[in-house]
């Protein structure tokens, strides 16, 4: 049987670039080969698209943008052409491509653009659609869409950046609303970058200026203290896997982007340390959150978890970290499907939901 063609593609214009980098080298490590012939496709952070002959070491390393035999390419969005055109010099040629397996965290990757582009191609791709991804990127709107699905979340608010002249009134409004600490983030951001806590009036300024450096929208959400907690989902509804609940017990004020990536020093439980009726619970709400939010393929499904029990949803996370040690693999091992298993079956599922081009 021919091989099903995958079109990795890594990077990106986002803050979670270099995230990208290690989950892609990851994925592209452990694609089984008897069934899929691999093309790589990196995004710089200057948005250039290169078509990727090299090796993984390179992609981790940073080095890939500068091989030599790269070529500029895109998609095609012309659904006649169905894969990549190669733009070497005046050499073009189009090279076919039967699913894409974006592996982007962020903006411009993880929040509906290149799912938009991908639509329009008319190339089955991986993972949740325009509507999931958007919805799930932009905290605001995911957290209206929580609220009206009455999926359990802490207390927030939000402001725009051109309300800051009016800083005071709302700062007044939020701290009535939720009280210090309050945690503020940009609304589209990832891997808690732009992410704080204030303590105060004064940090809660500083802390909205930082948002804003990444967004402008910034949500204000009340501190919760308790168990951090992530469930991963895969399938297509109406037939989802909810994985074992695992536990991050960071080892920063908060699992920062320091602490996700690098200092290799905060803990995963798997399962977390919290009873089975619990994590049950927190299962059938990480189905039902899939489901509201549109998703599809896979998503990891965060949530806290108060010391009285209260479950409360954080986020949805539609291209959640992938290398070997992020806990959505991890939580997929732990449900009997092993790292090779799991891209197998989100390519198949890609495949599978494509069958129909409504
Ligand atoms: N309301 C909150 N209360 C306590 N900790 C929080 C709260 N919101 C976020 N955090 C902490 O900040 C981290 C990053 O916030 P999160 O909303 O997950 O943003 P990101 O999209 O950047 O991952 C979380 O993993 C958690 O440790
Ligand atoms: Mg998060």
């Amino acid at each position: 049987m021919a091989k099903i063609k995958v079109c990795v593609i890594f990077g990106g214009v986002s803050n979670e670039h270099e995230v990208s980098l290690m989950s892609a080298k990851s994925v592209i490590d452990n694609i089984p080969t008897d069934k899929y012939d691999v093309v790589k496709v990196g995004i710089t952070k200057k948005g250039r698209w290169l078509f990727f002959p090299g090796s993984t070491d390179e992609i981790i390393s940073g080095a890939w943008h500068e091989h030599p035999d790269n070529v500029p390419c895109l998609i095609s969005p012309d659904r006649a052409t169905k894969g990549l055109i190669k733009m070497d010099g005046t050499n073009i040629t189009i090279e076919k491509i039967d699913v894409v397996l974006p592996v982007m965290h962020g903006k411009n990757g993880e929040d509906g653009t290149l799912q938009g582009l991908l639509e329009m191609s008319g190339i089955p791709y991986c993972g949740c659609g325009v509507t999931a991804s958007r919805l799930c990127m932009d905290k605001m709107h995911a957290n209206m869409t929580f609220d009206q699905a009455g999926i359990p979340r802490c207390k927030w608010d939000y402001m725009m950046d051109y309300e800051m002249d009016n800083f005071d009134a709302i700062a007044r409004r939020v701290e009535e609303k939720l009280g210090y600490p309050i945690f503020v983030k940009p609304a589209n951001s990832g891997s808690s970058v732009g992410v704080s806590k204030a303590a105060d009036r004064r940090q809660l300024k500083d802390a909205v200026s930082a948002a804003l450096a990444h967004d402008n929208k910034v949500i204000f959400e009340e501190f919760v203290s308790g168990h951090e907690v992530e469930c991963a989902v895969f399938g297509n509804p109406p037939e989802l896997i909810a994985s074992e609940v695992g536990e991050i017990g960071a080892s920063a004020a908060f699992y920062d982007y320091e602490d996700k990536y690098f200092s290799g020093t905060s803990k995963t439980y798997i399962p977390a340390h919290l009873d089975e009726e619990t994590r049950n619970k927190i299962r059938e709400i990480a189905k039902k959150a899939f489901t509201v939010m549109d998703c599809k393929g896979l998503s990891r499904v965060d949530f806290f978890v108060k010391e009285d029990g209260t479950i409360l949803l954080n986020e949805i996370n539609t291209l959640p970290g992938f290398t070997k040690i992020s806990m959505y693999p991890r939580l997929m091992q732990h449900s009997g499907m092993s790292y090779p298993q799991l891209i197998d079956g989100i390519i198949t599922l890609a495949l599978e939901g494509a069958v129909d081009e409504r």
